[in-house]
């Protein structure tokens, strides 16, 4: 499939999706989320992939969902087509890992696409908003609701509320990123991070991203429940005692990695 507002490539075990709607801050059209969801099946479901990114531009990642899209939308048009779930969604139904690296805008939709991903890695530029009500609305995709998970009822309140950015070094204090690196450096990085985690037991990682989205969805008890039970099946993969051998043998693991 060819794609007009994003571009797709793969370098080894890494799928990378670019945001490339230059004129438009990457503002996130349905065109736009269409195509992002059809990478996102490709890449879920090419063997050879074991880690996603999800990046933008220098300017900006993405400054939300598209506001000219938008604007002349009545009640009808959203209830009836159920804006925006049929295309948003799909990043976070992902089981492969998905790092978002953010350099400049991630604003709206943007910031909250970027909060689908398991973690994102900033660029000293970036700028985190969800400056919906200066627009007579709300956040749509989640920005009420994994925001303040990320960075507390307060904070999120005061994002929400007054829809200010936040700049990398603030949005690192609060837990909305995992790090901050130079602009220059930030693809690196973050291909170094996914090529890590591509290079592990794929069922471990997939089963890891499982367990620590769960601690989301239920009471700690029950999490360590769960955890324990999939801690346990990671034992039925070849990739356990491979990786244990290795390790005693002093060697690098070959996973078998399908
Ligand atoms: C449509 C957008 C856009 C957007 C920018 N553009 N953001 N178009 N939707 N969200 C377009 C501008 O209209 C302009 O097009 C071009 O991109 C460059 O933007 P400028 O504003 O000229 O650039 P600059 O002055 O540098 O300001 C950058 C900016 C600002 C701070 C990112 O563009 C901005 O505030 N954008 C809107 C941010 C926002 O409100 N996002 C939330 C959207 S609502 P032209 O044609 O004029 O050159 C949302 C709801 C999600 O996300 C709910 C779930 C769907």
């Amino acid at each position: 499939m060819s794609y007009e507002t994003i571009l797709l490539d793969k370098r080894e075990a890494v799928g990378i999706i670019t945001l490339n709607r230059p004129k438009a801050m990457n503002a996130l059209n349905n065109q736009l989320m269409d195509e992002l969801t059809a990478a996102l099946r490709d890449l879920e479901g090419d063997d050879e992939i074991g880690c996603i990114l999800i990046t933008g531009s220098d300017k900006a990642f993405a400054a939300g969902a598209d506001i000219k899209q938008m604007a002349d939308k009545s009640y009808r048009d959203v209830f009836m087509e159920d804006f925006i779930s049929a295309n948003w969604e799909e990043a976070s139904r992902v089981r492969k890992p998905i790092i978002a690296a953010v350099a400049g805008y991630a604003l709206g939709g943007g910031c909250e696409l970027a909060m689908m991903c398991d973690f994102i890695i900033a660029a000293d530029t970036a700028k985190f908003g969800q400056p919906e009500i200066t627009i007579g609305v709300i956040p749509g995709a989640g920005g009420t609701q994994r925001l303040t998970r990320f960075i507390g009822k307060s904070k999120a309140m005061d994002m929400v509320l007054t829809g200010r950015h936040m700049d990398a070094a603030e949005a690192l204090a609060s837990g909305l990123v995992a790090r901050v690196v130079p602009a220059d450096d930030l693809l690196d990085v973050a291909l170094d991070a996914a090529e890590k985690i591509a290079g592990f037991s794929r069922p471990a990682v997939m089963i890891a991203k499982e367990s620590v989205n769960r601690a989301y969805e239920t009471t700690l008890n029950e999490g360590m429940r769960f955890e324990r039970r999939v801690f346990h099946s990671l034992f039925a993969f070849e990739d356990q005692s491979e990786g244990m051998a290795a390790f005693i043998e002093k060697r690098r693991p070959q996973f078998k990695n399908r």
